[in-house]
C-alpha cells in the first residue's frame, strides 16, 4: 500500500460572481469558477522524497493543501496511510511553509510548539534542544524570529516541523526568498535530514535545480489546468551534481523544454 494514493482528483474553486461580466457572457451560469487540478492520479510510497513542479498558478500549493486536508477535493479522493483524508490530521503531517514561526514566541517556543502535549518537562526540553541541535540553532533558542536571518528563521521552522516526530513532510516552496548561499545550504540540510529519518517528503517548487538535486522523484505538473505531464524516478548517485552528471542535465534540458523555457537550456 502506497503512504499516500490520490485518485481522479479534481478541484475546483466556485466563483462568487454574481453579475455576469457582458450582456452575454458565455460564462453566466459557470461564474468565476476555475478548474485547478484536472483528474489527478499519483501514488506517493512510504519513505520517499518527491519534489512536485509546474509553473505558478497551476495548483501545486492547492495540492498540498488537499493532502494535507485543510482544502476538499471537489472530486475524487485522497488517502494517507489507507485512510481517507478528511480534515487535517495533528500527528502525522505537518506543513512546513514560509514564515511559519510566531514572531512573539523565541526559537525554543516556536520549536517547542508540537510539543506542548508532552507533560514530562524533562522529556520536552531534551526533544526541543535535540531538534535545536539538528539545525545548529544551539546558542539561540531564546532569540526572537525577528533576530535570526532568514536561514536560520528556515531553520527553526524545519526543526519545529521535525519536532513533531510527523510521518508526512509537507513543504511548499521552503527556500523562497533566501538568497543564492543559504539556499543552496539549507537544500543540502533538507537532503541530509532526509536521508537520515527517511520521511515521506513532499516538497513544492518551481526551481527545476532543487527538483532534481533532492528528489528521488519528481512530479512534472502542466499549466492550470493541471494534469501531470511527467513523473520520473532519479536514480542518479548522491550528492548530485550536474556538471558531473551529464543524465542529470540532459533530464534538466528536457524537463525546461516541456515546460516551454528552451532559451534556458
Ligand atoms: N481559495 C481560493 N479560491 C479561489 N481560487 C483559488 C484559491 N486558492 C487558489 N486559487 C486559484 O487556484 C489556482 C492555483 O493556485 P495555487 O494552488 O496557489 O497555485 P501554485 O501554488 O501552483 O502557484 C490559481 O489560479 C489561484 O488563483
Ligand atoms: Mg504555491
Amino acid at each position: 500500500m502506497s503512504h499516500i494514493q490520490i485518485d481522479n482528483l479534481t478541484k475546483i474553486y466556485v466563483g462568487r460572481r454574481t453579475q455576469p461580466r457582458t450582456m452575454h457572457d458565455p460564462e453566466e451560469h459557470s461564474g468565476d469558477n476555475v478548474l485547478v487540478l484536472n483528474n489527478i492520479n499519483l501514488a506517493f510510497e512510504e519513505g520517499e522524497m518527491v519534489c512536485i513542479l509546474g509553473p505558478s498558478g497551476c495548483g501545486k500549493s492547492t495540492l498540498l493543501r488537499i493532502i494535507a486536508g485543510f482544502e476538499a477535493p471537489t472530486y475524487g479522493t485522497v488517502k494517507v496511510g489507507g485512510r481517507k483524508v478528511r480534515g487535517p490530521s495533528d500527528q502525522s503531517i505537518f506543513v512546513f511553509q514560509h514564515s511559519g514561526l510566531y514572531p512573539w514566541m523565541t526559537v525554543y517556543e516556536n520549536v517547542g510548539l508540537g510539543l506542548r502535549h508532552i507533560d514530562d518537562e524533562e522529556d520536552k526540553h531534551s526533544r526541543i534542544q535535540e531538534h535545536v541541535e539538528m539545525v545548529e540553532l544551539e546558542g539561540f533558542e531564546h532569540y526572537y524570529p525577528h533576530q535570526l536571518s532568514g536561514g536560520m528563521q528556515r531553520r527553526a521552522e524545519l526543526a519545529r516541523a521535525i519536532a513533531v516526530n510527523p510521518d508526512l513532510l509537507i513543504m511548499d516552496e521552503p527556500f523562497s526568498g533566501l538568497d543564492f548561499l543559504t539556499h543552496m545550504k539549507m537544500r543540502e540540510e533538507v537532503v541530509n535530514m532526509h536521508e537520515f529519518l527517511r520521511k515521506t517528503t513532499l516538497v513544492v517548487t518551481h526551481d527545476i535545480d532543487d527538483a532534481l538535486i533532492m528528489g528521488d522523484r519528481i512530479v512534472v505538473l502542466s499549466g492550470r489546468p493541471s494534469a501531470i505531464k511527467l513523473v520520473h524516478v532519479l536514480d542518479f548517485p548522491r550528492p548530485r551534481n550536474f556538471e558531473k552528471d551529464p543524465g542529470l542535465s540532459r533530464l534538466r534540458s528536457e524537463i525546461f523544454l516541456m515546460l516551454g523555457v528552451p532559451y534556458a537550456v
